[in-house]
């Protein structure tokens, strides 16, 4: 075995350094990473969720820099706006255009994933990025529990309404791809598929978003399983712990406790950046990954999910969606 890859397993077993900065730069050394800026992605799509702060506006910029055209989805039409005008100014690409979706409500990722499909020609990379935390229950205007809303279901249906467009790709190389950004908070938590929106026992928040996540990373399995015979890859990465506007309002114990052993929003979007762009990474589907390296979807036992769970938490989704993708 390669030793970088034994050291590099050994340090993806202690938590702290990992998922921290060092974990980051440890990996980037070690591994002497391909510079991601030089790639072009010229004549190529990116779509981001949640483009308006975080790890999400870092990804764009660099998106934008590289010569993508970036489409910004995101709920707020003057975030979209602001950050559209600065990206522009910033990197000197105008192929930007905006979308408002609020992915927590079916009706309007519906409505906006029906803009983007009359506005645009093709789709090579979806970001699946939009996330939040939420500290007491909530229901979306659909009635579900907010964090499933938002992160399982929302994007579920937006990924399969915009199927025809990463299906015009999906045979070029490099092929289509999904890029599903989730947390290590997955971990924590088992696919929960008799309480999906945890109406049992008390609500938790940071335990939902795990949930929600673990759920994400399951539904981007059965993505990957089912586009594989379209020629799409679909991928989850998580970011270990970044100090960005969202981890400063959910925990900011936290992020005051990891101070300069937090990541920057940079070194979090890496594995965004190059799951989209690397043309290594375009041969691979099904995989989680942490700084440019395929990881263990579990590593509690109790928490492995069986491929029949995963089917089944897809058809929930679907059926309480109202959404059949259409993988034909
Ligand atoms: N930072 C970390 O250490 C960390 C760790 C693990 C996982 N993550 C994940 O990384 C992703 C980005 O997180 P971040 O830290 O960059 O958070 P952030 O700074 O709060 O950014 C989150 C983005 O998601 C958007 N968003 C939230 N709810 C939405 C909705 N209903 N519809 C549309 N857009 C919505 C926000 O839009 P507004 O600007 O309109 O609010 C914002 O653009 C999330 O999925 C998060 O769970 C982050």
């Amino acid at each position: 075995m390669d030793p970088r890859a034994l050291a590099d397993d050994v340090l993806e077993m202690l938590v702290l350094p990992s998922f921290s900065r060092i974990g980051y730069d440890l990996r980037r050394r070690m591994f002497d990473w391909e510079r991601l800026d030089r790639v072009s992605l010229a004549g190529r799509t990116v779509l981001v969720t949640g483009p308006t702060s975080g790890l999400g506006r870092t990804a764009v910029s660099e998106l934008a820099a590289m010569g993508a055209r970036v489409l910004l989805v995101g709920r707020d039409p003057d975030k979209l706006e602001r950050t559209k005008t600065e990206l522009i100014a910033w990197s000197g690409n105008a192929e930007v255009a905006c979308y408002v979706v609020d992915l927590g409500s079916l009706a309007s990722v519906r409505a906006g994933a029906a803009t983007i499909l009359d506005s645009e020609t093709r789709l090579d990379v979806l970001v699946d990025n939009a996330g939040a935390m939420f500290m007491d229950r909530r229901v979306s205007i659909d009635g579900f529990e907010l964090s499933f809303a938002t992160m399982v279901v929302g994007p579920f249906v937006l990924t399969s309404r915009l199927l025809p467009l990463l299906r015009a790709g999906a045979s070029a190389a490099p092929p289509s791809r999904i890029v599903a950004v989730t947390s290590g908070g997955q971990y924590t938590q088992r696919l929960h598929l008799d309480d999906l929106q945890y109406v049992e026992g008390e609500y938790n928040g940071p335990f939902a978003y795990a949930r929600a996540k673990r759920a994400q990373v399951a539904l981007m399995r059965e993505w990957a399983r089912r586009l594989r015979p379209a020629g799409i890859v679909a991928n989850a990465m998580h970011p270990g712990w970044a100090d960005t506007p969202g981890l400063a309002a959910s925990l900011p114990g936290f992020r005051e406790a990891l101070g300069p052993y937090a990541r920057t929003a940079e070194e979090g979007t890496d594995t965004i950046i190059w799951l989209a762009a690397a043309e290594d990474a375009g041969r691979m589907t099904g995989g989680l990954y942490l700084d440019r390296r395929r990881r263990p979807f579990d590593r509690i036992p109790q928490t492995r999910s069986s491929a029949a769970a995963r089917r089944e938490l897809w058809d929930l989704v679907a059926a309480l969606s109202g959404e059949s993708p259409d993988l034909d």
